[in-house]
């Protein structure tokens, strides 16, 4: 148990975490072992072997476990502020939490005036004190671990994905969620007979495991079910491919070996049921193979990605393209108002990236939003209105707010995720699902390129009845066609791309600048290269270059130039002029041959070229690149950027 639980963590380092901690427990023993430790998995995988020869007797045997890696929201990252926590020195109750407790100083004040001691700086400390609370005030002595656990979550607001377990409910473990993601992974050493979990009824047994996300638990007596609760079904994908995902105030029980799923608050008639899905991903997709980084991995794998995003969708000798998500709704998107697009940091850059070819092949205004900006100014949003939510991990809070507040003012709402069965899968009225395979590297790369794909397939499949966007439209998928190849050979400049980032590795500062169609991959690669290389980047529109960064341009100030030969060409090549006359000393990314760039150039990297509105997918790869080599010289862990998380689950 030990062993899957700290693999199982290590599966979900990507997401980001700065402490990590588990406990287990032998089901016939009330002891539960508590073990925390700042910093990585392997820190806590050492602290353990340590503990485990003092606490031998207390943990051989053991089937239940649980484990977590904190990304600190309240409190310092460090062993008493990391999960899991506990509603005393008896380890009464324990628990580990995903999200964040809004409420927490309300409660935290009420639970102190009754005179319980809090040991930790978190918002999570109270869930554990609250059970005790309600457990040593109960009313009868019959209440079941999934009341109790019922009746805390009725006192919390925020999101949360808890998984509980006590000394004095041995052999049980009761997990819930609100907001969080949680699903339950499923095992049994017999093909499994139940294709959907009734809700209030259970399921076979013996054996259950359990593991969750940053939380991660374990049980069993390896006879027939194991169940593993996860964040991310990376965590368990090596055990098990058929999962439930588990839906707000759900309340999942195992007790003796059976799980058991029930509502908070179910309503009479309501009888519900959860399906067990097959999930696709393979453990491999999940590992680095040969390269350094999951990062540089998912670079080398656009071509393939890309093509994945497309595959079954577009008809290249017909000219067709069919997204089955959205097919039964284009009609009502065809006479909607306006399409809003939504969504952070890279996800959002993809809608910057393909707005223009939007507008022009849907004949629509679109709107781009920040999904905090887009909450934060309370924007008007109309039923017919068409909101698009992209997300890599369909579970970014910003972006799973905007969508609750769309939904409620009566729009219709696309997702266009990564993860099947995530939160925006789930709650939006139809989507896409990008195909781009599971993307661990913090740093976002190949989902980006394939959200970029998946946008302009939805402008194409709006088009295919206006006549005079036809030609517009062959090109762009004859253009999607030769995509794959085209990328092959921008990774192919890898070299050349290293050896500039030789030279630029101990800069301070690195500006990124073009506009038009390759604005988004300014922001894009800027991004990419403060988030893993700690440098400071900026993205600037070339229009705006003479209302203030010029100011910033000297012989010492290194600057990336975009200057494709597209609309822009012009503008770009005045924006270079105005850099050179400053003495800058741009590296220039252009379309391979063509010399009247590359005369002002510092060093150029030429690429292949592509339809205007394809281009940027082959612009950012450089930059995808360089800040890859950039972090790797300054010596940084690529995969794991300090302070960030894959998964940004809280506002
Ligand atoms: C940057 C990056 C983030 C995410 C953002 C949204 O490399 O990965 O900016 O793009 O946190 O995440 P998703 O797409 O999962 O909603």
């Amino acid at each position: 148990i030990f062993e899957l639980l700290v693999k199982g963590l290590m599966r979900l380092e990507y997401r980001g975490y700065d402490s990590a901690g588990k406990n287990t427990t032998k089901d016939n023993n009330q002891d539960i072992v508590l073990i925390k430790k700042k910093g990585k998995v392997k820190a806590l995988d050492e602290e353990l072997y340590k503990k485990d020869c003092m606490n031998l007797e207390a943990v051989l045997g053991t089937h239940f476990g649980i484990a977590h890696t904190r990304w600190a929201t309240h409190g310092e990252p460090n062993a008493i502020n990391s999960h899991p926590h506990r509603s005393d020195k008896n380890n009464e109750f324990v628990v580990i939490h995903n999200g964040i407790i809004t409420n927490y100083k309300e409660l935290k004040k009420y639970l102190n005036s009754k005179g319980y001691e809090f040991e930790s700086e978190t918002d999570t400390e109270v869930i554990p004190k609250l059970i005790k609370y309600v457990y040593d005030n109960r009313e009868r002595d019959d209440l079941s671990f999934s009341t109790l656990v019922e009746r805390v979550i009725q006192q919390l607001e925020g999101a949360f994905a808890l998984v509980f377990k006590s000394r004095y409910f041995p052999g049980e473990a009761v997990a819930t969620r609100r907001g969080s993601p949680l699903l339950i992974g499923v095992r049994s050493q017999h093909e499994l007979s139940a294709e959907h979990i009734p809700i209030q009824s259970s399921i076979m047994t013996t054996k259950h495991t359990f593991d969750q996300i940053s939380l991660c638990s374990v049980t069993g007596d390896g006879k027939g079910m194991e169940y593993y609760f996860a964040s991310d079904a990376s965590a368990i994908i090596e055990h098990t491919n058929k999962v439930i995902y588990l839906e707000d105030d759900d309340i999942a029980a195992v007790v003796s070996g059976k799980l058991s799923i029930h509502r908070l608050n179910r309503q009479a008639g309501e009888d519900p049921v959860r399906a067990i899905q097959t999930l696709q991903m393979e453990l491999q997709e999940i590992m680095k193979g040969n390269f350094e980084a999951f990062m540089q991995k998912e670079i080398f794998e656009q071509p393939e990605s890309v093509f994945n995003t497309m595959r079954g969708r577009i008809c290249f000798e017909t000219n067709k393209v069919v997204l089955g998500g959205l097919k039964d709704h284009l009609k009502e998107i065809k006479r909607c108002r306006r399409l809003i697009v939504i969504g952070c940091g890279t996800s959002f850059h993809a809608a910057v990236a393909t707005r223009q070819i939007l507008e022009e092949l849907t004949e629509l205004p679109v709107m781009v939003e920040l999904a905090s900006d887009f909450l934060d100014r309370n924007t008007p949003v109309f039923r017919d209105d068409v909101c698009f939510y992209i997300s890599q991990s369909g579970e970014t809070a910003d972006t799973l707010m905007a969508l609750r507040y769309c939904k409620e003012r009566g729009a219709l709402t696309v997702g266009v995720t990564n993860t099947v069965g995530s939160s925006i899968c789930r709650e939006t009225d139809c989507g896409v699902h990008i195909n781009a395979g599971p993307e661990i590297g913090v740093a976002s790369t190949k989902a980006y390129t394939s959200q970029f794909v998946s946008l302009i397939m939805f402008g194409l499949m709006m088009s295919e009845d206006r006549i005079s966007l036809q030609g517009r439209r062959l090109e762009i998928i004859n253009g999607l066609r030769t995509l794959p190849d085209m990328i092959k050979k921008v990774l192919a400049l890898d070299k050349n791309i290293k050896s500039i980032a030789d030279e630029l590795y101990e800069q301070k500062s690195l500006l990124v600048m073009g506009r038009g169609f390759n604005y988004a991959t300014c922001l894009e690669g800027a991004l990419k290269i403060k988030e893993i290389t700690y440098m400071h980047s900026e993205g600037i529109l070339a229009g705006e270059l003479k209302h203030g960064p010029l100011a910033l341009i000297d012989k010492d100030m290194p600057v990336i130039m975009i200057i494709m030969r597209d609309a822009c060409y012009t503008k770009c090549q005045n924006a270079l002029q105005q850099v050179t006359a400053r003495s800058g000393r741009p590296i220039i990314l252009c379309c391979q041959d063509d010399p009247e760039v590359s005369k002002n150039a510092y060093k150029t990297i030429g690429l292949p070229q592509t339809v205007d509105c394809l281009q940027g997918i082959l612009s950012v790869i450089p930059l995808q690149l360089m800040s890859f080599h950039l972090a790797v010289l300054r010596g940084f862990d690529v995969d794991c950027p300090r302070n960030l998380a894959k998964s940004v689950t809280v506002e």
